[in-house]
């Protein structure tokens, strides 16, 4: 595996794999890689002649520095990962070779980022479009690989590739669950092991919801997740809501759709974890 870390010889390799007839395959990370990168590394590398990943922990997406300072930084060992699954590339830049200078450029998704994500994390998807904007453009893949695990992000980058033209295909790929449920997540290593454990109540009330949603109503559903995780310790809930899947909007009345994304969010101690699950209700 090469890794680049500079955004010009990133520009000249992936010119000379296109020159080739090369299909480019790319999964954006802020590395901490765990099972969940790893499967999207994996259908990559299968659906693709060249796969690169790029490790980047982008500062204009954080909201709150304290989480930026404490995001797990594990570049050696997310090395060799890459190296065993056969990953081609490994874009990794400083933060001086990606933002030289302060950009004043600003993106806006509208009601997209007014809801979940995009109320409680201010900027977080200005953020998340502006480094991916510049990643497709140094990187040229004809497809790019998202997480579900990060539903609302999926919704955001669709926007982007349609209203900037990016001529390239977004795979979602199914969130991927420890055995015990709990969503994986670079986050998750800050957690002791019982908070582990903990917030395993997060996919439970996902779960809890998800079966109750044609018989019971929607407020009901949702005071009942509410009390639920009152009885958790160590775990605060920030929102759950149960939304329209590709607009994130609430839905107030499920007769109209065809899927409902049920979404929360929530501090266990002092970590932020959020996760989603797609209900079919046909
Ligand atoms: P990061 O949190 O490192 O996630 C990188 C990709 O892995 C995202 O598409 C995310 O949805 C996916 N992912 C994370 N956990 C997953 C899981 N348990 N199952 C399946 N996929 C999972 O998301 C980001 O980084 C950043 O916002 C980024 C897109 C790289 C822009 O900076």
């Amino acid at each position: 595996m090469q890794v680049i870390e500079q955004a010009s010889v990133m520009r000249q390799t992936v010119q000379a794999l296109r020159c080739a007839g090369k299909r480019i395959g790319f999964v954006p990370t802020m590395g901490a890689l765990h099972e969940g990168h790893l499967q999207l590394l994996r259908a990559s590398i299968k659906e693709n002649d060249v796969t690169i990943c790029s490790i980047f922990v982008n500062p204009t997406q954080f909201n709150n520095p304290e989480d930026f300072r404490l995001y797990p930084r594990t570049l050696q060992d997310d090395t060799k990962l890459l190296q065993s699954v056969g990953c081609d590339y490994l874009f990794a830049p400083e933060v001086s070779e990606i933002y030289p200078k302060q950009t004043l450029l600003r993106f806006s998704f509208g009601e997209l980022e007014e809801v979940m994500e995009g109320a409680q994390r201010p900027g977080h998807f200005n953020g998340v479009a502006t480094i991916l904007s510049k990643f497709f453009h140094m990187v040229q893949p004809h497809k790019a690989y998202f997480g579900q695990k990060d539903l609302q992000q999926v919704a955001v980058v669709r926007q982007l590739v349609r209203g900037l033209s990016f001529d390239l295909e977004l795979v979602c790929h199914p969130t991927v669950r420890e055995e015990n449920g709990l969503a994986m997540s670079s986050r998750n290593r800050r957690l002791t092991a019982e908070q582990r454990q903990l917030a395993t109540s997060l996919y439970k009330a996902l779960q809890l919801a998800g079966s109750q949603l044609k018989s019971k109503p929607l407020a009901s559903i949702k005071e009942e997740v509410a009390t639920y995780l009152q009885g958790v310790e160590q775990v605060q809930l920030e929102y759950f809501e149960i939304a329209d899947p590709e607009t994130l909007q609430t839905l107030h009345d499920l007769s109209q759709v065809e899927e409902a994304a049920l979404c929360i969010a929530a501090f266990v101690g002092e970590v932020r974890l959020i996760d989603n699950i797609l209900v079919n209700l046909k």
